[in-house]
């Protein structure tokens, strides 16, 4: 095998046949919702890097000091010579975990964007030739099977994404990290913490408007997919933190009474103007609440390292 390698494990016409049923569904319910992963097309993942590069946005910075300080801890505790990543993006926050895995032998990113897992593998392969990348285009909430590599087994969840499951989800997705994992395999999780509200919604409404784009960008996916005319400007960016369930909720809101024609689901959608599309949900966490998480899938808390300001939380739990 070449050192990079890229395998689709659904195929193409899958993936279609879940948007055409994630839109059908998300968008004849009350209220309106549509699942997070459709952001991420080409465009969606460039505009997600510009996101982690925003003044405001303050959990990829966080998560890489912790990163940075840790690596080497995580490696002798870890002795890891696969590394897997879920959601693994531009796995630019990995390269500091890689450098430090001495014994790191496969690399096996996974994520629903192909375009992102071509980038960051060829980045990675340039300074790493001596690893073998094993990327995987798949959505880690359907079944994962993942290719024969040698143990132990690194499982890296990083970005915060977890919060973008909601509650009965993220159950699920840790009970299936459970099952890819061995007794002494671990799980490197990244969470973004409680805080106060107008730092959380800072992160999510940014003056320059980079996660207004990035929010209807979901809009011109369905439009490029499924023929729809969705007018990304009839739409404003809403982030608003709901205190009692902590999490930042991100919707899109009507700006006036309209109809969306989306001939590849033979569907007509009206909204009344304010009416709200939630497009994705980002938890925020607790220690007790992870470590409770953690332990209902099998998996048990080993060290939880927040960055200095205590703003985001790496936490490296074991399976037992
Ligand atoms: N881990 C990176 C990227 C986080 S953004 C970081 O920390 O910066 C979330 C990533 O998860 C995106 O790259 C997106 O394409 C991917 N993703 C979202 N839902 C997914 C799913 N259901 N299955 C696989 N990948 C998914
Ligand atoms: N995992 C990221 C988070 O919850 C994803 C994200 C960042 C996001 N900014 C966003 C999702 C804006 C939707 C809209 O922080």
């Amino acid at each position: 095998m070449s050192p990079l390698s890229i395998t689709r494990t659904l195929p193409a016409d899958a993936t279609a046949a879940a948007l055409r049923t994630d839109v059908t569904q998300g968008l004849s319910r009350t209220p309106k919702q549509l699942p997070p992963k459709w952001f991420y097309d080409a465009r969606g993942s460039e505009l997600f890097e510009d996101i982690t590069k925003l003044p405001d946005y303050y959990p990829t910075r966080a998560e890489r000091e912790i990163l940075l300080t840790r690596a080497d801890h995580i490696a002798a505790a870890t002795q890891a010579r696969t590394l897997v990543e879920l959601g693994s993006g531009s796995s630019d926050k990995t390269r500091h975990l890689i450098g430090a895995l001495g014994s790191l032998h496969t690399y096996v990113p996974i994520d629903v964007s192909e375009s992102a897992l071509a980038a960051a593998g060829e980045a990675l392969l340039a300074d790493h030739p001596g690893l073998t990348v094993h990327a995987l285009v798949a959505d880690f909430q359907q079944g994962i099977e993942l290719p024969a590599t040698p143990g132990p087994r690194l499982l890296a969840f990083l970005g915060g994404t977890l919060g973008n499951l909601l509650p009965d989800e993220r159950a699920a997705f840790l009970r299936s990290v459970h099952d890819m994992l061995s007794p002494g395999d671990a799980l490197l999780l990244g969470t973004d913490l409680v805080k106060d509200e107008a730092t959380l919604v800072a992160a999510y409404d940014d003056p320059q408007r980079v996660t207004a784009a990035f929010n209807k960008n979901v809009l011109e996916v369905i439009n490029r997919e499924l023929g729809g005319d969705f007018d990304p400007a009839d739409f404003d960016h809403v982030a608003v933190w709901d205190a009692r369930r902590e999490w930042i909720e991100m919707r899109l809101r009507a700006r006036k009474d309209l109809t969306v024609k989306i001939p590849g689901v033979d569907l007509a959608v009206t909204f009344a103007a304010g009416e709200e599309l939630r497009t994705e949900v980002s938890a925020k966490f607790r220690q007790e609440g992870v470590r409770k998480e953690l332990a209902a899938a099998g998996l048990e808390l080993n060290s939880w390292w927040t960055d200095s300001a205590d703003r985001f939380a790496l936490s490296l739990a074991f399976r037992v």
